[in-house]
């Protein structure tokens, strides 16, 4: 696991884009895991910045949402597939067709993650996936004691995730209780993670991630089981890490041709 300490989400994102940037050229058709909320919206904008003056190109790329919400009417603006839409596929050369996410409206929704886990595998498992964290340690909509192990499927959100989530909807008790999020195992599936959080209310979720036991507790901390994580936090995100100078002088020594 690499945590690397930076002043702000802006160099963060930009980090993040870079080696997003890195995967597309050595392979154009690239699998990307898409997360929404708001930790990854500087990264798509940094995409989509790079896409209009550099020519980053995503005509072959294929994307697929972590998580939706279960029962929201199509179109509605705080669903995940319209953020998803609104802030990544509209802004740059990816077609709509490549871009997916679990069906939080579908009548069988066992059938639905079934579909969700065999499309990710069919299109060759994710290559590069975004995440953010909860402040209770989810990543996706895993919520504390999700298993480990766990595959796409349905699960209730903790009341403090609906509280957080609030400010996306019109009031609180319009987020609904469901989700549909691809699981811990499928997450740990993807071939490098990186994971973006900001702010002091991270602080303690960061701390259970990078330096506490793996344990289903604080979800994110099964990133530790990955053999490629890179877990981007900003000075008040990082405040309770015990090893943020190691982490800081692992960073400012690293090879120049490593990347993330
Ligand atoms: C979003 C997702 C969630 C969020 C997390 C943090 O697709 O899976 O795990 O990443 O709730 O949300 P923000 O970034 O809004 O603080």
């Amino acid at each position: 696991m690499e945590v690397v300490i930076l002043s702000g989400i802006t160099p963060l994102a930009s980090l993040a884009a870079d080696a997003i940037g890195a995967l597309l050229r050595r392979k154009p058709d690239a699998v990307l895991g898409l997360a929404a909320g708001s930790s990854p919206l500087p990264v798509y904008e940094e995409l989509a910045l790079r896409h209009g003056r550099d020519g980053l190109d995503f005509s072959q790329v294929r994307g697929f949402a972590l998580d939706e919400y279960v029962g929201l009417p199509p179109g509605h603006p705080a669903s995940y597939r319209e953020v998803i839409r609104r802030e990544f596929t509209e802004r740059l050369n990816i077609s709509p067709a490549n871009v997916h996410g679990p069906d939080g409206a579908a009548a069988d929704i066992p059938a639905a993650c079934q579909a969700y886990e065999d499309a990710i595998r069919a299109a060759g498992g994710v290559d590069l996936q975004l995440l953010g964290i909860g402040t209770d340690g989810h990543i996706g909509f895993n919520e504390p004691c999700s298993s480990l192990a766990s595959r796409t499927r349905i699960k209730t959100l903790v009341e403090q995730t609906r509280r957080d989530n609030a400010r996306f909807f019109g009031s609180p008790a319009e987020v609904p209780h469901h989700v549909l999020t691809q699981g811990l195992g499928t997450i740990l599936a993807a071939r490098h993670v990186i994971l973006l959080a900001a702010g002091a209310q991270k602080a303690r979720a960061v701390r259970d991630l990078v330096e506490g036991p793996v344990a289903a507790i604080c979800p994110a901390s099964v990133l530790q089981l990955h053999p490629h994580a890179t877990i981007l936090v900003d000075e008040a995100a990082a405040s309770s890490l015990r090893l943020a100078d190691y982490y800081r002088h692992s960073f400012d020594n690293k090879p120049a041709w490593q990347g993330l």
